[in-house]
């Protein structure tokens, strides 16, 4: 009966796997070297849904997105180099997910001017982005409202676009700030399907995971580049230690019951233990455990996790070989999915071949 059973599973399994792959898809912006709160926020949970057999992955680096902001060209390949060897360090599996460079695709730049042709322009003056600028410039009292803006910020929805749409993928893994760009993804491939009479483009979905840790960073405020209040990931595990004992605590005494309810050090704690280390941290907190130590065992806990990957990012990172054969890999893969749609769409637009 047991044998029986789990046979049966196993058929249900498979046909669920046939019959919905997901294909999750998402990029990086490669203007920054990863912290803490991308680990914990998107590239843990995206290296643990590249395992689920039910999902298809495709990952890549989104150095195309980083012109955008980033016109220094050291910073952008720092970060690009970065930025692929973590990913590698802790363990994407690059078997079963494609993992390339955006720019390595000139498909994607080739569909966005297809896409750009049939994106109204109002769309994207309601992109947040884009809004957010000409709003600042508003702010003070400037005489252009479009005042460095590019038309790569202002068009960037359209990139986006072409980045979900080249591939069909169903489901994108994006925090809030992104969803409207995925519904724009959308509207964009609605009106192309319409336009040239075929069912050309899959509709995507925003994936927005509200248990994923949106960690604090040192000054308590959200872990962000912007804020300048990170912890990078592969720092030394001296540097580890002391960005650590930087991160600001209120000025309870040791012996002084305290709260974990928005506490950055539990926060963090939490995003790396267990659930026993965790409740067990909880009562130290009402025991009253003190800043210092506290610090230190988070220290411990942070840097056991890292340790390893560490080691491997800094091989990586010293011979980036085996980087560049992976995404060269990666690239011929998501090349071979991207061409034959490109030849279609491109037939749909009226560039066929002549004879
Ligand atoms: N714009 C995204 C960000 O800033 C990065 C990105 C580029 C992306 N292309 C994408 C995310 C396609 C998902 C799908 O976070």
């Amino acid at each position: 009966m047991q044998v029986k059973g789990s046979y049966q599973t196993e058929l249900i399994e498979d046909k669920r796997i046939m019959m919905e792959k997901r294909r999750v898809l998402t990029g990086i912006t490669t203007t920054g070297i990863p912290h803490l709160g991308n680990y914990v926020g998107a590239i843990r949970p995206a290296i643990e849904a590249s395992r689920d057999p039910a999902n298809e992955s495709f990952y890549f680096l989104a150095d195309l997105h980083a012109l955008i902001k980033c016109h220094d060209p050291k910073r952008v390949d720092e970060s690009r180099r970065a930025i692929a060897a973590t990913w590698l360090a802790l363990g994407l599996d690059t078997d079963n997910s494609v993992f390339y460079r955006q720019s390595d695709i000139p498909e994607i730049t080739e569909l966005t001017w297809l896409l750009t042709c049939v994106c109204s322009k109002g769309l994207m003056n309601r992109a947040h982005a884009y809004k957010a600028v000409a709003q600042e410039n508003e702010e003070e009292g400037s005489s252009d409202p479009d005042k460095g803006v590019t038309m790569g910020l202002f068009s960037y929805p359209v990139l986006m676009a072409a980045d979900i749409l080249m591939f069909n993928a169903t489901d994108i893994p994006v925090g809030r700030d992104q969803i409207q760009h995925i519904e724009m993804a959308r509207d964009v491939a609605q009106r192309f399907n319409h336009i040239y009479k075929g069912q050309y483009f899959t509709l995507p979905e925003a994936r927005v995971d509200d248990e994923v840790a949106v960690l604090g960073g040192l000054d308590g405020r959200k872990m962000s580049k912007s804020y300048n209040n990170t912890i990078p990931l592969f720092e030394t595990e001296k540097k580890l230690l002391k960005l650590i004992r930087k991160i600001k605590t209120n000025s309870l005494e040791p012996g002084e019951p305290k709260e974990t309810e928005g506490c950055t050090l539990f926060q963090i704690w939490q995003a790396f233990a267990t659930p026993e280390q965790t409740a067990e941290m909880r009562k130290r907190y009402e025991d009253g455990i003190g800043w210092g130590e506290m610090k230190n065992d988070l220290f411990e806990l942070v840097n056991d996790h890292l340790k390893e990957p560490r080691a491997r990012y800094e091989e990586l990172m010293n011979d980036m070989g085996y980087v560049e054969e992976v995404l060269r890999k990666g690239a011929d893969r998501a090349r071979a999915e991207a061409a034959p749609l490109m030849d279609q769409l491109r037939k749909a637009v009226g560039f066929g071949s002549f004879v």
